[in-house]
């Protein structure tokens, strides 16, 4: 008998059920088409279950994912709860659920589709045969560092703190040096060492995993000149690895080479197989409820999940082609159309797709 997977799913806020619905059609095709099995169950996250139970990341919520073997999430927040107290944002709980079930490693791929070139920014000649992934360490740094206000000569004053340890850095490194390893072996790891001290120590960290990995090609670039690399030579990057703050900020910049950040997926990973699976893209509240999101980003994010959570890498290349197939043919919900009179709803996208699956 096959295994039944255990997926908890939180669809959160704004478009994220509906991305969410489409992904899971998906995911049900692949089921009768490669024999996999999967078991759903939902979870309350984000600003749904502020408004229903008081806290963005409930109990409940959590043991379910923590019971799952991984997570597929859709979005969180919007302007709803933006001015609430720290503890009452969505923001807050996606922090928190990272920190809790120790995902310390969130991958974000920058992939140009080439038909979708035209939908950068920049011209298709820097694009060509850009294939990226952003490694961002997930759960250190100036995200999770002490926090507090004190009074101070200038008036109030706010501290934010960025630690970290060898073993956070070893460890994101190694998962860094792995990927690029499967790609075409070579690494950039990004800090600012010329400055800061966590980034010295990321360096020292870096270059020691490093002997461990003597077929990957390491190379050091400072975070302003990689914010300034990616625009000018994007196609030369492979894997980068960065720490928290600067993972953030870079994996914006990278995703907006791709021109249509509804169709970059990601993982977010800690030791084992377990991860938890989400489109870049945010919950999008000024198109909530008006079904045409585009699902490529959930939908690429399962075919993440099927590949490095269960290893079904078969089902995860059908999932990847049948995308592929579809934008192909021109297939396009309004976010990357050009003519936007012929774009298509989300749940005919995901229709589409789930046709194209064999
Ligand atoms: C992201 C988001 C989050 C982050 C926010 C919403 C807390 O920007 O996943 O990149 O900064 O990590
Ligand atoms: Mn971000």
């Amino acid at each position: 008998m096959t295994d039944v997977k255990k997926i908890a799913v939180i669809e959160g806020d704004g478009i994220g059920p509906e991305v969410v619905a489409e992904a899971i059609k998906v995911m049900r095709k692949t089921e009768e088409a490669y024999g996999l099995r999967f078991d759903f169950e939902y979870g309350l996250f984000g600003g749904i279950a502020i408004d229903e139970k008081g806290t963005p990341l409930p109990e409940d919520t959590l043991a379910m994912c923590q019971k799952a073997d991984a997570v597929l999430l859709g979005a969180v927040g919007g302007p709803k709860w933006d001015s609430n107290p720290k503890e009452l944002r969505p923001e807050t709980g996606l922090l928190g659920i990272r920190k809790a079930l120790g995902l310390f490693s969130n991958i974000r791929p920058a992939l140009v589709f080439d038909c979708l070139k035209e939908a950068s920014t920049l011209k298709p000649e820097v694009l060509e045969g850009t294939d990226l992934i952003v490694v961002r360490e997930l759960t250190g740094g100036i995200y999770f560092g002490e926090k507090f206000r004190r009074d101070s000569a200038g008036g109030e004053e706010a501290v934010d703190t960025s630690t970290y340890n060898v073993q956070e850095v070893e460890r994101i490194a190694r998962q860094a040096f792995e990927i690029a390893r499967t790609r075409r072996k070579k690494l950039a790891s990004v800090d600012k060492a010329n400055v800061l001290e966590t980034s010295r120590l990321w360096r020292e960290t870096v270059i020691r995993v490093s002997a461990d990995y003597p077929d990957v090609e390491l190379e050091h670039v400072l975070v302003d000149n990689c914010a300034m690399q990616l625009l000018r030579r994007p196609a030369s990057f492979d894997v980068i690895v960065t720490e928290n703050m600067f993972g953030d900020i870079l994996s914006d910049e990278a995703a907006m080479l791709t021109g249509s950040i509804g169709m970059l997926s990601s993982a977010s990973l800690g030791e084992g197989a377990f991860g938890l699976y989400e489109p870049v893209h945010g919950s999008a509240p000024d198109i909530a409820g008006l079904g045409v999101a585009n699902p490529v980003a959930t939908i690429l994010s399962v075919a993440l999940m099927y590949r490095l959570t269960f290893g079904y890498h078969e089902a995860a290349e059908a999932i990847e082609r049948a995308v592929s197939e579809v934008l192909d043919a021109g297939y396009r919900t309004s976010d990357i159309a050009v003519d936007k009179s012929t774009a298509l709803n989300t749940s005919a996208m995901g229709d589409l797709i789930v046709a194209a699956i064999r």
